[in-house]
C-alpha cells in the first residue's frame, strides 16, 4: 500500500505521515528533506540557487550521509523551495523517490508532488492543509516552546511567500491530485487529524 502525503509548509503533514507509517507499519520518506539537503549544500558552497544547471548537479550528486545535520530549520526549508523550482533538480529525484515508493509492502511518502508526480497510482492520496494564519500560529508557538524569540507577523508573511513559491511554480505545483482525500487540519489537533487520515486509508484498503 502507498499513502502520498502532499500539502503546504507547516501543516502537518510529517507528524501525521510519521504515525500513519507506525499505525501501518510502512516505512516513511520524508521527501523536503531531499530538497533541503540540496538547499543547504549549494548555499554552504556559496552556489547560486537560482541556476538550475548548478542545483541540478547538485541533486544528482545527493548522497544519504548528506540528509543528517540539522535540516528542519526554516532557513533550510526556504532554501528548499528556491531549489525545488528547477526541473533539473526535480527530475535527478524522481527515481530514488519511486524506487522508495516501490518497496515491497508499500511506503508512506510526504511533499508537494507525491500524489500527482511521483506516485500518481498511490493506493491512497492525502492532502493536509490548513490556513495560512492557522499554520503561522502553530509555527510560532513551537518556536516560541524552544524558547526562540519570533514574531507572528514574520512568520506568516514567510508561510505565505512559501505557499506561492510551491503553487506558483511550472513544474510539479503544489496542488491536490484530483482523487486525493482534503484534510483541513485549521480546526483538528493532531488526533482528529489522523483519524480523518485513517479513515480515508481504511476506505480504500
Ligand atoms: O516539506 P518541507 O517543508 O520539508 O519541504 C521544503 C520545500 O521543499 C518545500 O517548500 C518545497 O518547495 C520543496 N519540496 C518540493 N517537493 C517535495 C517536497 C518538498 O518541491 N516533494
Amino acid at each position: 500500500m502507498i499513502i502520498a502525503i502532499d500539502g503546504p509548509a507547516a501543516a502537518g503533514k510529517g507528524t501525521l505521515a510519521e504515525r500513519l507509517a507506525a499505525h501501518y507499519g510502512l516505512p516513511y520518506l520524508d521527501t523536503g528533506l531531499l530538497y533541503r539537503a540540496i538547499g543547504r549544500r549549494m548555499a554552504d558552497a556559496g552556489a547560486d540557487l537560482d541556476d538550475p544547471a548548478a542545483a541540478g548537479a547538485f541533486a544528482r550528486a545527493l548522497a544519504p550521509e548528506h540528509l543528517g545535520g540539522d535540516l528542519r530549520g526554516r532557513e533550510a526549508g526556504d532554501l528548499a523551495s528556491r531549489v525545488a523550482v528547477h526541473p533539473p533538480v526535480r527530475e535527478a529525484l524522481v527515481a530514488f523517490q519511486r524506487a522508495f515508493a516501490a518497496r515491497p509492502g508499500g511506503a508512506v511518502l510526504d511533499g508537494r508532488d507525491i500524489g500527482t508526480v511521483i506516485c500518481p497510482d498511490a493506493d491512497v492520496k492525502l492532502y493536509v492543509t490548513a490556513s495560512a494564519e492557522v499554520r503561522a500560529r502553530r509555527r510560532t508557538d513551537e518556536l516560541l516552546a524552544k524558547g526562540r524569540a519570533v514574531d507572528y507577523d514574520r512568520i506568516l508573511a514567510e508561510v505565505r511567500e512559501r505557499d506561492a513559491r510551491d503553487s506558483g511554480r511550472v513544474v510539479a505545483p503544489l496542488r491536490p491530485a484530483d482523487d486525493a482525500v482534503v484534510i483541513d487540519t485549521s480546526d483538528l489537533d493532531r488526533d482528529g487529524a489522523f483519524a480523518a487520515a485513517c479513515a480515508a486509508v481504511d476506505a480504500r484498503r
